[in-house]
């Protein structure tokens, strides 16, 4: 089989194409249908019954993978290793399914999860499959405000949570962060389920927090409940243009079925192989590559509590490969910046066997090509770039090393998955040369596995979605494809940042910095990092005559405690004025060219163009730039 023979065989025939993949899962009923558009929404396998923990865990067993590994717990930080077969972790997601059927949680509920790298996080996500709730995970770096955002939007019956996360050396305490979330957004939970762990115990509310554990021993094994293919089985949040996170909904059916094709057909993964996502249960790398698709797929998934480098140093990812025999790894291009940087010459991953190790894949941001360079170089495996979004949920653009390995081309993403149809559009919707850089959009219906909708929100779906260039999907991104059909993605072409692989809004920072009692107007963009991709910068106008060093470091505090670490903003750019369009519209790309150093545009609707020439003296000079 060849890329060609595949992708055309999707191109001619797509919906025979899904219903075949489809096939090759243990429905209940199998799909007879394949993609229908109902009132607007898109769905797959409308007449298919399942369920997703079934695949995942109750099917291995009944077909002789119940001693088989099937997730392999490694904290560094903890130092702790479990290795779950797929008969325990059947046993221990069955009893927490039988501990939320016991708080009142039942099928369409939705459950908020806010834990740390623990299994206990797979857990509680495959226990809500299980009986049909809808769970939300939240990524247990963000703050308070953004927590309570999400509980606002999604309104669980049920939040479950740990006492603690573990950053390196640093305990984070979870109970002050639920306790703050839940007072902002005033919505009331049924009950907190509270993991207790070693590092740290919390205190528990009496009548509202309850002991994971104490529950657990109380709780009997339940069954799965057998679902739609189209019910939603989770909402992960990411960051849009503004401040107000969209809730991206994902359906059982199509999610399964699009995941399995994946393992197979872009990582080459099969049953009893090893896969590693080094991500967080919190992005989607971490529910569609460390959960959902591994154990689909039969496969042992790694769940690792650390960092590529500081646990204890950059040789982590090369132990953990060969405690483990993994045979593909998949992380984030920053952690691969990062190990290069610690260990230029590679001398960490000469002191371990990584002979297990077949391929790796990096996604979250674009490889850069001395990083992919270094990787391939010092591991003597193929390194293999993959573009895909929260929003579709697995790689729209790879190289199907299942199918066949194309060559490399660096700072290519390779060519589109079958399922996608990616197209490069000009502003007026006429497709782009070879070659010539456009938006990156998708052409409709999206394959099985993407978003349904926006949580609560079908209107803001199409609106941010597909309202710009009609029947396509627009990816909010920028690039081009070359006279091969090699697919180039360039960056973001909206508000939307990407620090160390973690998507962020600058709408949402500006919303923060706005916050501050000295900060009249403010715009955010992001500056290059060598580390971590993108770093986002504030320019603030003040409105008091405060000490601008003051104000930075207060923004840096502020910034912490509303969105959190991640968002990594340190540095504020105080100025006079910002640059305009007559209508008051905020220059923000002439900023970022300037921030950047890049040759920039001054539109013609500037309203006052002394600004920038105070702004590039500023810039030069740096004489108001306060970093912390
Ligand atoms: N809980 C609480 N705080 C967290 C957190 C979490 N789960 N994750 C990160 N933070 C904090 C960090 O402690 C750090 O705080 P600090 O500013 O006080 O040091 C801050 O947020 C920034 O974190 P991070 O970007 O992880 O920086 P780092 O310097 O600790 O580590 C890297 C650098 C490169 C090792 C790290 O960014 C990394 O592993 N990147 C890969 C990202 C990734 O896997 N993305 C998933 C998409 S595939
Ligand atoms: P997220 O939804 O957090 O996974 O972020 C998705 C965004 O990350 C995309 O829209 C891209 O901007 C960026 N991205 C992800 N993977 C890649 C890649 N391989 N190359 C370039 N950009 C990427």
């Amino acid at each position: 089989m060849t890329y060609e023979n595949e992708y055309n065989e999707w191109l001619r025939t797509p919906d025979e194409f899904w219903r075949q993949q489809a096939s090759k899962l243990a429905w209940y009923n199998q799909p007879t249908v394949g993609h229908e558009s109902v009132d607007g929404q898109s769905q797959w396998f409308a007449d298919g019954t399942m369920n997703t923990c079934y695949l995942a865990l109750d099917h291995h067993v009944l077909n002789g993978r119940a001693k088989q590994a099937a997730l392999i717990y490694d904290s560094p930080v903890s130092g702790v290793s479990l290795t779950y077969s797929y008969e325990s972790l059947l046993d221990l997601t069955a009893r927490a399914a039988g501990m939320l059927i016991d708080l009142g949680v039942s099928k369409g509920d939705t459950v908020i999860i806010y834990m740390p790298m623990i299994p206990e996080a797979a857990i509680a996500m495959l226990a809500c499959a299980r009986i049909g709730a809808i769970h939300s995970v939240v990524f247990g770096g963000f703050a308070a405000p953004e927590l309570a955002s999400r509980i606002a939007d999604a309104k669980p019956s049920v939040i479950l949570t740990a006492s603690c996360g573990i950053e390196v050396e640093r305990i984070i305490p979870y109970a002050p962060l639920i306790n703050e979330a839940l007072r902002l957004c005033e919505h009331e939970v049924s009950a907190c389920v509270v993991l207790q762990r070693e590092a740290a115990s919390a205190p528990l509310h009496e009548g509202r927090d309850f002991d994971w554990k104490t529950l657990l021993e109380r709780s009997g094994p339940v069954d799965c409940v057998p679902v739609n293919a189209c019910d939603p089985l989770y909402i992960l949040y990411t960051s849009g243009t503004t401040g107000r996170p969209k809730g991206i909904v994902r359906d059982n059916g199509g999610h399964a079925t699009a995941l399995n094709y994946s393992m197979g057909s872009v990582f080459d993964m099969n049953a009893g192989d090893v896969f590693w996502a080094a991500s967080d249960v919190g992005w989607v790398v971490g529910h569609s590559y460390i959960v959902y698709g591994p154990l689909i797929r039969g496969c042992t998934t790694i769940l690792f509590e650390g960092k590529p480098i500081m646990t204890p140093d950059a040789g982590a990812f090369w132990r953990v490969i060969e405690a483990y025999n993994v045979n593909t790894l998949f992380s984030a291009p920053t952690a691969f910046r990062a190990i290069r940087r610690e260990d230029p010459n590679g001398v960490l991953i000469k002191k371990y066997n990584t002979e297990s190790l077949r391929r790796v894949f990096a996604a979250g941001e674009r490889l850069d090509p001395p990083t992919q360079v270094w990787m391939g170089e010092k591991l003597g495996v193929g390194v293999i770039d993959n573009w895909w979004q929260t929003e579709t949920g697995w790689p729209i653009c790879a190289n199907l090393t299942g199918v066949e390995d194309l060559p490399v081309k660096y700072g290519s993403a390779t060519k589109p998955v079958p399922g996608f149809d990616v197209r490069v559009l000009d502003e007026s919707g006429q497709r782009c040369e070879a070659g010539e850089q456009g938006k990156v959009v998708i052409k409709l219906p999206l394959p099985p596995g993407c978003l349904m909708t926006v949580w609560g929100d079908h209107l803001r779906f199409q609106d941010a979605y597909l309202s710009q260039f009609l029947g396509y999907y627009s990816s909010g991104d920028g690039g081009y494809v070359d006279h091969e059909g090699y697919v180039f993605i360039m960056g973001r072409v909206d508000d939307v940042i990407n620090v160390a692989g973690h998507r962020l809004s600058t709408g949402d920072l500006e919303e923060v910095l706005a916050q501050h009692s000295s900060v009249s107007e403010c715009a955010v963009v992001a500056m290059r990092h060598e580390l971590k991709g993108e770093v986002p910068v504030g320019f603030v106008v003040l409105s008091a005559h405060d000490n601008p060093e003051n104000v930075a470091s207060e923004l840096v505090d502020l910034v912490r405690s509303e969105v959190g670490g991640i968002a990594c903003y340190k540095q504020t750019h105080i100025v006079h004025s910002l640059p305009k369009t007559r209508s008051g519209k905020i220059l923000r790309k002439t900023l970022k060219s300037m921030l950047n150093h890049e040759a920039y545009s001054v539109p013609p609707t500037i309203d006052d163009p002394s600004v920038i020439t105070e702004l590039e003296h500023q810039l030069k000079g740096e004489e108001y730039e306060v970093s912390r």
